[in-house]
């Protein structure tokens, strides 16, 4: 269990965390959701211990962040940060390999290259393995930095916004992968996404972040409502549940006033009939 108690974090006049508690289980797929700016990334850094709180405690397995030394916490961590640019001179699979940093010597292993180039395939981008990192797609880009995350075969994984350039495809890829992953590795997942629907369909456990505070928190189908979408984000929606009985948020255009029905094609055609 990743275990956060009365957390407050401050960035400059800033306040992005309030006495903020939660619990974290291993084995799930936690999804924070919440405004631009509302300080999710800022948490997960946090979490990973690149800021300093100003209070409050963060611990996993009993042992806490402040009394572990921060590279030993780190190991425990993959981690996908938000910014996805590789400007660096490094092939595909060097890359990926990074994950494992840890390991890495001055020969490298062949049992290291050949976990490197499974991952790969197993998120079907085998076929880029020699390619130049600098070379790629921003969503191709984005996929290497989620191989690399799973070569470190961590305890706690943390993805700041992993499907933010990816195609309809990649997108369930990932997020079916990640799924599926965190439950055979009891992995602790931790990921920002800002897709409602997305996060209705993979999370096990929603948090849901504004002003420094979790407003709500829960599974998906016990706390998606119009109301936590207007509170949250000031947008009106429709939530209904679809054929699987996961909500279905449907948003609606602020001014938006309904047009009469166009006319269908079988309206059509018997008006085409009546004329003759
Ligand atoms: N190092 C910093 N020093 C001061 N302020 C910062 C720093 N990093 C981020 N901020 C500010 O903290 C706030 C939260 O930033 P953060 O990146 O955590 O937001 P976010 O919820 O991840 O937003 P987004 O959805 O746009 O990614 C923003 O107003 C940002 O400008
Ligand atoms: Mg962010």
């Amino acid at each position: 269990m990743l275990q956060v108690n009365k957390l407050n974090v401050t960035l400059d006049t800033l306040i992005l965390a309030k006495d903020m508690s939660f619990s974290l289980e291993p084995g799930k797929v936690h999804v924070i959701i919440g405004p631009n700016g509302t300080g999710k990334s800022t948490l997960l850094k946090t979490l990973f211990g690149d800021i300093q709180p100003t209070s409050g405690d963060i611990s996993f397995r009993d042992t806490s962040l402040k009394r572990k030394q921060i590279s030993r916490w780190r190991e425990q961590f993959g981690y996908m940060p938000q910014d996805i640019r590789l400007d660096i001179e490094l092939s595909v699979l060097e890359v990926v390999l990074l994950g494992q940093l840890n390991a890495l010597g001055l020969r490298l292993d062949n049992s290291l290259i050949k976990q490197a180039l499974t991952a790969l395939e197993k998120i079907g981008l085998l076929h880029l393995a020699n390619r130049p990192v600098n070379k790629l797609s921003g969503g191709q880009c984005q996929m290497i930095l989620f191989a690399q995350a799973l070569m470190r075969n961590p305890k706690i994984l943390m993805l700041d916004e992993p499907v933010s350039a990816l195609d309809l495809h990649f997108q369930h890829v990932l997020l079916d992968h990640l799924d599926t992953q965190t439950k055979q590795q009891s992995w602790v997942t931790l990921m920002v996404l800002h897709d409602l629907n997305l996060a209705a369909q993979y999370a096990d456990n929603l948090l849901v972040l504004k002003n420094g505070h979790v407003v709500a928190s829960g599974h998906p189908s016990d706390i998606l409502t119009p109301a936590l979408v207007k509170e949250v984000y000031d947008v009106n929606a429709e939530v209904t549940k679809d054929s699987y009985g996961i909500p279905f948020i449907r948003t609606i255009r602020p001014g938006f006033t309904p047009q009469k029905p166009t006319l269908q094609p079988h309206n059509l055609q018997s008006k085409r009939t009546i004329c003759l």
